[in-house]
């Protein structure tokens, strides 16, 4: 029995075979924790190229893994990494490889159209979306089955945060709620409801947080070093504000025109139209 379990865990749908839609950051860390968690995963994106890259992505963090879970046993530690990399199969053909599963979880491109062309999905099977910017509504809207469709938010780096957000819209079922708060749990995070809300929590909250840091240097108010220092040693964050933006990409923060608290920089837009997309190319605000 999972610590946490509802009273109405009875009606959960039991999670085991998991199709994760997006080899990218996300989807990868997502993949890998899944399958170290013994769930059997299916990885699926469009070239066999990129689905190399995610496992190559997800080795490297589960050698990262095991070198502090495994210090003194580095022969249990490569045991480790074999058998989750034998629980991630992959597929570029998204039709077959969402029939057994339990769980869809879709972590590709912010874009609502081709979020929202879904496929025939088995009966029971819920599906989860990680948008951090679109709503989990809209993305819903064109499926006949709204009542197992909710939001699953993770974090990056994937393996290390320990939050997850859990978003249901009105048309959420109270089981599917259930099975998604109970499956961030099996996965050993920290599951948060939260409803279908622009940025839910962290990003409501952090993204502001990021967007005045980064006026704040635009303006020559002080220097892109001492707001990161400042930020880490005033308020305890483990990275400053412009390292972070720089670590989740400068063309995933979202901008949003009608709310002051998340109107877009020019700095930040020109950075984004001269491929400046931070750590992933190279350079953001700093360079790696
Ligand atoms: N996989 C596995 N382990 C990892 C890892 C990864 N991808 N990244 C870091 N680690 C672990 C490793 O054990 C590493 O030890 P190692 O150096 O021996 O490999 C250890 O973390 C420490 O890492 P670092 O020394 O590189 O750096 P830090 O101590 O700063 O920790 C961090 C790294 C956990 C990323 C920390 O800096 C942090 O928490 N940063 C803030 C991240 C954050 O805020 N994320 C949320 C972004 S918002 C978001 O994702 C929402 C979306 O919608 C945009």
């Amino acid at each position: 029995v999972v610590r946490g379990f509802s009273s109405s865990a009875v009606r959960n749908v039991v999670i085991k075979n998991v199709t994760i839609i997006g080899g990218g950051q996300m989807g990868a860390g997502i993949a890998q924790v899944a399958a170290s968690t013994g769930h059997s995963v299916t990885l699926v994106d469009t070239s066999d190229d990129i689905l190399k890259k995610s496992i190559k992505t997800i080795e490297g963090s589960l050698k990262r893994v095991v070198k502090k879970k495994f210090a003194d046993k580095p022969e249990a530690g490569e045991e480790f990494i074999k058998k989750v990399v034998q629980n991630v199969s992959t597929s570029t053909d998204v039709e077959s490889a969402v029939q057994s599963s339990d769980l869809v979880v879709e972590a590709i491109v912010e874009n609502l159209k081709i979020k929202q062309d879904l496929f025939t999905l088995p009966q029971h099977t819920i599906f989860a979306s990680n948008t951090s910017s679109l709503s989990i509504s809209d993305i819903a809207s064109s499926t006949s089955r709204q009542d197992r469709f909710g939001g699953l938010h993770f974090f990056n780096p994937v393996p290390m945060m320990k939050l997850v957000e859990v978003i249901g819209t009105p048309a959420t079922s109270q089981e599917t709620l259930d099975s998604l708060l109970n499956f961030s749990k099996v996965l050993r995070k920290t599951p948060v409801s939260c409803k279908d809300t622009f940025g839910f929590v962290v990003n409501r909250l952090l993204v502001p947080c990021i967007m005045e840091a980064i006026r704040l240097y635009e303006r020559g108010d002080a220097s892109k070093e001492d707001i990161d220092i400042a930020m880490k040693l005033g308020a305890g964050h483990p990275m400053g504000p412009l390292e972070l933006a720089d670590y989740i990409g400068l063309d995933i923060i979202n901008s949003d025109p009608n709310n002051p608290l998340f109107n877009s920089s020019d700095l930040l837009n020109k950075l984004v139209a001269e491929g400046k997309l931070g750590r992933k190319t190279g350079e953001g605000f700093f360079k790696y």
